[in-house]
C-alpha cells in the first residue's frame, strides 16, 4: 500500500509517499517547502499569507514527491471538475487543475492529511487539497491529528539505514512520557500503545517555541528564534562572560506539583532586563540568548522527568521544532545517565522534529485501524485535542 501524507498546518508545504507492506514502513520521498524566507520580515507567521503561499506550492511538492518516489508519469487526461472542492483556493484550482490534465493518476492508495490542530486558514488549504486529489483520483482519504504525528516522527528513527521500518515492540517501548515542544504546542502526553494519549500537563500561555520566537524578537535575532538563539548561545563557551553580563532568568513553574508549564514571563523577564541596559552589546546579546535557552531547557527536563519517574514509562519521546536544540537533547542525554534512569530516549532526526508529512505517513501507518471517511464529512479542525 502507498500512502501520500500532506502537511500544511503552519508555513510548511510538506508532502511525502512512504510505502507500506506488512510489517514495513518505508518512506519514497518526503518534500518539505519552507516559506521562512516570505515571513521573516514579520517575525513571524502570518496566516493569509502562509495560506496563499501554500496555494501557490502544493502542487509542485506534489509533482515533486511524486517524482523523487518514482510514480510520476505524463498523460494527457480529461478535466477533473475540482472547481467546487477548490470554490476557495483560487490560485490553487488553476495550478492543481493543470496537473491533474498533464499527469497520470499515480499508484496511490490512501491520502493522509493534517487536519489539525494548527493555523485555520493554512490547514483548510491543505485539506481542501486532499480532498481534491482524492475526488480526482478517487482515493480513500483521512484525517491525521498533528500532535499525534510529532509524537510518532520518531518511529521513523526505527526504519535503519535503508529507511524501512521493522516490527515494533510495543510492549518493549509502552507506556512512554511524550513531550511535545513547537511553536504553538508545549505538552506532555503519556502514551500506553499507539492510539491512547493521555495530556497530562501543558502550557498556561505561550509555547516553548512561542517563547523562543519571541525572546529572538527581543534581542533582534531574528525568525524563526529557536535555531537563531540556539546559534547566538553556541558563541558563549566560557561561564566568565556569562557571570559578567549577570543575566539571570527566572523558571517559572519549575517545582510546582504539576506537568504544567508558563513561558510567558520569560519573555516578560528578558524585554524587562533588555530595556534596562543602556546598550545591547553583541556578548549581551549572546549571553541572554544562552540563558534564555538553559531556562526554558530547564523547565522542560525536570517536568518531562518528573513525569517519567511519575508514571514509570519506559520511553521518553520528543517532538516539535524544539526538540531539534541541540543542547535540549545533549542535556536531556546526560541527565537520564547522571541520574542512572531507566528510560530509552527517543527523538526524531533532525528534519523530521520540525512539521514535515513524513510524520503524517507514518501516523497513517501505525494506526491502521483508522476508518477512511467521506470526502464531504472531512474539515479542518484548528483545535482539535488528542
Ligand atoms: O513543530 P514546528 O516546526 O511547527 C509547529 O508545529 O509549531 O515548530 C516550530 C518551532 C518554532 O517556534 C521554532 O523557533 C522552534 O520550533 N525551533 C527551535 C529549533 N528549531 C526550531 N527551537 C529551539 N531550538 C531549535 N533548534
Ligand atoms: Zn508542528
Amino acid at each position: 500500500m502507498k500512502i501520500l501524507a500532506i502537511e500544511t498546518s503552519c508555513d510548511d508545504t510538506c508532502i511525502a509517499v512512504a510505502q507500506c507492506q506488512g510489517s514495513n514502513f518505508e518512506l519514497l520521498s518526503n518534500i518539505v517547502s519552507s516559506q521562512i524566507e516570505v515571513h521573516k520580515e514579520f517575525g513571524g507567521v502570518y496566516p493569509s499569507l502562509a495560506r496563499r503561499e501554500h496555494q501557490k506550492n502544493l502542487t509542485t511538492v506534489l509533482e515533486q514527491a511524486l517524482k523523487k518516489a518514482k510514480l510520476l508519469k505524463k498523460e494527457k487526461s480529461k478535466s477533473f471538475r475540482i472547481q467546487e472542492i477548490l470554490s476557495r483556493e483560487e490560485i490553487l484550482s488553476k495550478l492543481l487543475d493543470s496537473f491533474l490534465k498533464n499527469y497520470k493518476k499515480p499508484d496511490i492508495d490512501l491520502i493522509a492529511v493534517t487536519k489539525g490542530p494548527g493555523l485555520d486558514p493554512c490547514l483548510w488549504t491543505g485539506v481542501n487539497f486532499a480532498k481534491a486529489l482524492s475526488f480526482a483520483w478517487n482515493l480513500p482519504i483521512i484525517g491525521i491529528n498533528h500532535i499525534e504525528a510529532h509524537i510518532l516522527a520518531s518511529f521513523l528513527e526505527k526504519t535503519g539505514s535503508n529507511n524501512k521500518l521493522s516490527i515494533i515492540n510495543q510492549s518493549k517501548i509502552f507506556p512512554a512520557i511524550s513531550l511535545i515542544v513547537s511553536g504553538g504546542h508545549t505538552q506532555i502526553i503519556l502514551m500506553k500503545k499507539f492510539g491512547n494519549y493521555e495530556i497530562v500537563g501543558e502550557t498556561r500561555d505561550d509555547a516553548a517555541g512561542e517563547a523562543f520566537d519571541k525572546i529572538a524578537r527581543i534581542l533582534g535575532l531574528g525568525y524563526p528564534g529557536g535555531p537563531a538563539i540556539q546559534k547566538e548561545a553556541e558563541k558563549i563557551c566560557r561561564n566568565i562572560e556569562m557571570s559578567k553580563y549577570r543575566v539571570k532568568l527566572p523558571r517559572p513553574m519549575l517545582y510546582t506539583k504539576d506537568y504544567d508549564f508558563s513561558f510567558s514571563g520569560l519573555k516578560t523577564a528578558v524585554l524587562y532586563d533588555a530595556k534596562k541596559r543602556k546598550k545591547q552589546t553583541q556578548s549581551y546579546i549572546s549571553a541572554m540568548a544562552k540563558e534564555a535557552q538553559q531556562a526554558i531547557i530547564d523547565i522542560l527536563i525536570k517536568k518531562t522527568i518528573k513525569a517519567a519517574k511519575d508514571y514509570k514509562v519506559k520511553t521518553i519521546i520528543l517532538g516539535g521544532g524544539v526538540s531539534a536544540n541541540k543542547e535540549l537533547q545533549k542535556q536531556f542525554k546526560e541527565k537520564i545517565k547522571k541520574e542512572n534512569l531507566d528510560f530509552e530516549f527517543q527523538i526524531p532526526k533532525i528534519k523530521f522534529c520540525g512539521d514535515n508529512a513524513a510524520m503524517i505517513a507514518i501516523t497513517a501507518y501505525l494506526k491502521k485501524n483508522l476508518k477512511p471517511v467521506k470526502i464531504n464529512t472531512l474539515a479542518a479542525e484548528p483545535n482539535i485535542r488528542l
